[in-house]
């Protein structure tokens, strides 16, 4: 028996400041339209973009109340009349708009089915998905080198393991040497802890051909630097820029970009993914077969956060550069 009510988080005007922008509303449990399911939230996953969301970055022209929350996992509780494929029971796991509620009502094609509800199952939908489609658009082959910033993070963690499964040398930064740890026991090939070492200097150093392929998080001077050390033919994929998120744009003067990319054919891509919806599933059930294969290892961060009311916490953890690994929500 389905509520008639649920909980979910909203921005009811639109901040940076997630805190400030989000509230916890109650509204009511409409029936699923005939291609929707609604599922019952166990797990939300936190991202960097969350306050770009609740900023209203992504939904220009739209006015406040918006949905906060892009990624879930729960258990189907009602399927609409045309949906085939999928049960009552069947454990759901989604990129979906409003991922920070009771419950999600969401389209059965966004939807990928799982064994089972854990966290780390969840982060193979966002964090996971942007790491194979970024690196696919980074034309990803074997026998390169290839560097990944924010390497202990949500996405970086799969970008290093999806890199190495392709036969690759990654280099992967971060920030202190636990987590310098987790990047060897994924099989980074060289870490760099970029508080105790020079990026700079280790490049020039050990990889004077350069890096073949870049997965960008970063942002300011680490993109600066990726940028220069690109090898001939080299692909560097602009995923985020965490670091300009919540500070105002660095104003830079330097020659434009084409001096550095064109003596070496090199080229500057990006990979949003919303602009990638369609391939999502595909991509996540890829990787859900991997990890269940034992192929892919998933590291969540062990921070507890519970419930709706601590979402902003968790946001502001991400934020604080400490988290490792996936930070995530439970919430049910
Ligand atoms: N393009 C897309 O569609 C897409 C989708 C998902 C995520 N992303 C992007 O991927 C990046 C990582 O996102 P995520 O959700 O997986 O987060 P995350 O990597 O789990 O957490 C952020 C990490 O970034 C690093 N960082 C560097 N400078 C920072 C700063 N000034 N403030 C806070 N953290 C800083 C920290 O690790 P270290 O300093 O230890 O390296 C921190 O732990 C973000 O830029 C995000 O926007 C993009």
């Amino acid at each position: 028996m389905l509520p008639s009510t649920y909980r979910k988080l909203v921005a009811t005007h639109f901040s940076k400041q997630f805190r400030e922008a989000a509230q916890i509303v109650e509204v009511e449990l409409k029936p699923p339209a005939a291609n929707e399911l609604i599922i019952r939230n166990r797990y939300a996953g936190v991202n960097a973009t969350d306050v770009n969301i609740s900023a209203g970055l992504y939904t220009p022209g739209s006015q406040p109340p918006i949905d906060l929350g892009a990624e879930m996992i729960g258990e189907v509780v009602a399927v609409g009349d045309q949906v085939t494929g999928f049960q009552v029971g069947d454990v759901a796991l989604s990129t979906t708009v409003g991922g920070y509620a009771e419950y999600v009502t969401t389209r059965a094609s966004r939807v990928v089915r799982a064994a089972e509800a854990t966290p780390h199952i969840l982060s193979l939908a966002l964090s996971g998905t942007t790491a194979s489609i970024g690196l696919e658009v980074g034309e990803l082959k074997s026998g390169e080198v290839v560097l990944v910033t924010a390497a202990a993070g949500g996405t970086g963690q799969f970008a290093v393991q999806l890199a190495k499964l392709a036969g690759n040398t990654v280099i992967g930064t971060c920030s202190s040497d636990e987590k310098a740890e987790m990047l060897r026991r994924l099989g980074c090939d060289r870490v760099v802890n970029y508080k105790t070492e020079d990026l700079d200097a280790v490049l020039t150093k050990e990889y004077p051909r350069g890096v073949d392929v870049v997965y960008e998080s970063v942002g300011r001077q680490m993109f600066d630097t990726c940028l220069d050390h690109l090898a001939i033919r080299g692909r560097l994929v602009i995923i985020g820029y965490i670091t300009e998120y919540l500070a105002p744009p660095e104003q830079v003067t330097s020659n434009r970009a084409y001096f550095k990319l064109l003596g070496k054919s090199a080229s500057l891509r990006s990979m949003f993914l919303l602009h990638f919806i369609r391939q999502v599933p595909e991509h996540m059930a890829r990787l859900v077969e991997l990890y269940q294969s034992g192929q892919l290892e998933v590291a969540v961060d062990p921070r507890p956060f519970n419930g709706l009311e601590q979402v902003a916490d968790a946001v502001e953890y991400l934020h604080s550069g400490q988290s490792s690994g996936k930070v995530v929500v439970r919430l049910g």
